[in-house]
């Protein structure tokens, strides 16, 4: 056995590259957890970033270094200032605006490390409890991190998936901050779209339609739909990440969403989706051990018997793990 001559070394390095990108990950989280990126809006040297976020100086000029290293930060001299990237999706004023993911990560990063105790256990695992910031502002963090994904790929994926030039009143079930249903009617001029969520949601949403100046396109409707109907008289329902797998009720919400439609009308639906063979894509497989999903198949089947027409996987992900379902309402 010659260790020189081994094989698979390449995918062994990309093994121990994927088994130390947890401390980038944490760096990053670090940098925008401590204002780094808010302290750059103008150049800075380390010490100003420092003195600024209250930091170690020595500490702090690491962290930059790192987020240099991740093309978030440049350096001209001794002076560090914001990519054009960073500014694009690190700024709470920006567009993509991504902290919420980041400030999202945290309580997943803080749930993880009960993921041993939960696998042997089956139950909710041992992990040490979150700072309580994340823990009281966990729902806007969810939120904005719905943004902060779709804002960055995702919507613009579907929205090219997707034909709904003659589609007119969307309702977008469960549609968090919006971003959906923003992209949808930036796409396709003759469509508004209703925003169907719970009361805190609605709340975030509203800023973020503001902030993409769609008020006049899309409106918003309070509800919980574990004890309310989604309403009648819509040619698309939309339904974005809100049937993760087993248990999450998927049959009684594609069921609402039925009644929902006029005849004609269109289903949507995005989720993780495992392939069929439930042997991946990663990202869906990650999802599935922290929350669950269905495979194509199992959702296919879900959304057929409900007695949806033509229903059909129209795009996969394996990127992101995502599949797009459609299904005309008879
Ligand atoms: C995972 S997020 C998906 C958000 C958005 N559709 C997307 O894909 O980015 C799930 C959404 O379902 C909403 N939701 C959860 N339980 C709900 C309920 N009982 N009634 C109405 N909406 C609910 C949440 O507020 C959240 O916006």
């Amino acid at each position: 056995m010659s260790l020189f001559d081994a094989d698979n070394l390449e995918a062994g390095a990309a093994l121990l590259e994927l088994n130390w990108q947890f401390r980038a990950s944490r760096a990053l989280m670090t940098a925008h957890q401590l204002g780094i990126f808010q302290a750059l809006r103008k150049p800075k040297s380390a010490s100003e970033v420092a003195k600024k976020c209250n930091t170690d100086v020595r500490m702090t000029e690491k962290l930059l270094i790192v987020c240099c290293a991740l093309g978030l930060v440049k350096k001209d001299n001794d002076h560090f200032s914001l990519t054009q990237l960073a500014k694009d999706m690190l700024l709470p004023e920006s567009e993509r605006y991504f902290g919420g993911v980041l400030d999202h990560g945290e309580m997943l990063w803080w749930g993880s490390t009960g993921l041993p105790d939960i696998v042997r256990t089956g139950g909710r695992g041992a992990a040490p409890k979150p700072p309580d910031y994340f823990i009281s502002h966990w729902h806007e963090h969810w939120i904005w991190a719905m943004h902060g994904n779709a804002a960055n790929g995702t919507a613009q994926w579907i929205a090219r998936q997707l034909d709904l030039t003659e589609r007119e009143l969307l309702l977008d079930v469960g549609g968090g901050p919006g971003t959906y249903s923003i992209v949808l009617c930036q796409r396709f001029p003759k469509l508004k779209a209703v925003i169907w969520d719970l009361p805190q949601t609605i709340a975030i949403a509203r800023q973020v339609v503001e902030r993409f100046n769609m008020s006049d396109r899309i409106s918003f409707k309070e509800g919980d739909w574990n004890n309310e109907e989604f309403g009648t008289g819509y040619d698309c329902v939309f339904m974005s990440n809100v049937m993760h797998g087993q248990g999450s009720q998927a049959e009684t919400r594609v069921q609402q969403g039925m009644q929902a439609l006029v005849p004609g009308g269109l289903l949507i639906v995005q989720d993780f989706l495992l392939n069929n063979d439930k042997c991946g894509p990663l990202p869906a497989a990650l999802f599935n051990l922290m929350l669950g999903a269905y495979t194509v198949n199992e959702i296919i089947a879900i959304i057929r018997s409900a007695g949806f027409k033509d229903v059909s996987l129209i795009a996969y992900n394996a990127r992101r793990g995502s599949g797009l379902i459609t299904g005309i309402c008879p």
